[in-house]
């Protein structure tokens, strides 16, 4: 069942796991470095757009994955100090103004569960009149083929800190595209 997150210690701490285990990154040198990472990729989303914070759980309180989006990509560039590449794909925030992350436990992958946490997503933002959707992944990365089957294709690819990151988007007024 995919719900709204709820603000619980317990809900977090799976998140937090979820979150760890499946980024791409795994060295960090300190737990300063390890914090400075959360502070980028999850904590903002927490914060700021806990409305389109989404969880996978089942039972009810057992996180499997989750998904947090931003329908405001934009604004999310400006106010929150992400990434450095954020203005470098300022001109797709027209046509795709909102992003996502999305992580599903190690144990619990290729179920279909990221594939219904997007589909949750993606009527969340028609729901909001949205036109698009985009995520930023590395170029080789396997999930670049999750993405291609839920009709996100690439509409921008650029160079950063020496890896090359494509941006995946998906239109939303025509239903399938
Ligand atoms: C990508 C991911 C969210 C998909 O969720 P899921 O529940 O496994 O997805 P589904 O069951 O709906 O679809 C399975 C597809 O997911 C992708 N996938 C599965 N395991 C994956 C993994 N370890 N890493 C990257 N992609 C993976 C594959 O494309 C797979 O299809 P394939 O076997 O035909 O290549 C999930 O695998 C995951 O959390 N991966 C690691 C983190 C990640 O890549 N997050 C996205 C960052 S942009």
């Amino acid at each position: 069942m995919i719900s709204a997150f709820r603000n619980d210690p317990g809900l977090q701490q799976q998140v937090h796991d979820i979150f760890f285990e499946s980024s791409v990154r795994q060295d960090f040198e300190s737990d300063s470095d390890r914090v400075a990472f959360r502070k980028m990729w999850l904590d903002p989303y927490v914060r700021h757009y806990a409305d389109e914070f989404f969880i996978y759980e089942e039972p009810k309180d057992v996180v499997l994955g989750y998904l947090t989006g931003c329908s405001d990509s934009r604004a999310a560039a400006e106010n929150f100090s992400g990434p450095d590449f954020l203005q470098t794909i300022d001109s797709i925030y027209e046509t795709y103004p909102a992003h996502l992350h999305i992580n599903v436990r190690v144990d619990c992958r290729n179920k279909g569960i990221g594939a219904a946490l997007i589909e949750h997503y993606v009527s969340h933002c028609r729901s909001l009149g949205l036109k698009g959707v985009h995520v930023v992944t590395a170029r080789e990365s396997r999930n670049t083929n999750f993405y291609n089957r839920l009709n996100f294709k690439r509409v921008h690819e650029f160079t950063n800190k020496g890896k090359t990151l494509v941006v995946l988007g998906r239109k939303l007024d025509i239903a399938g595209e």
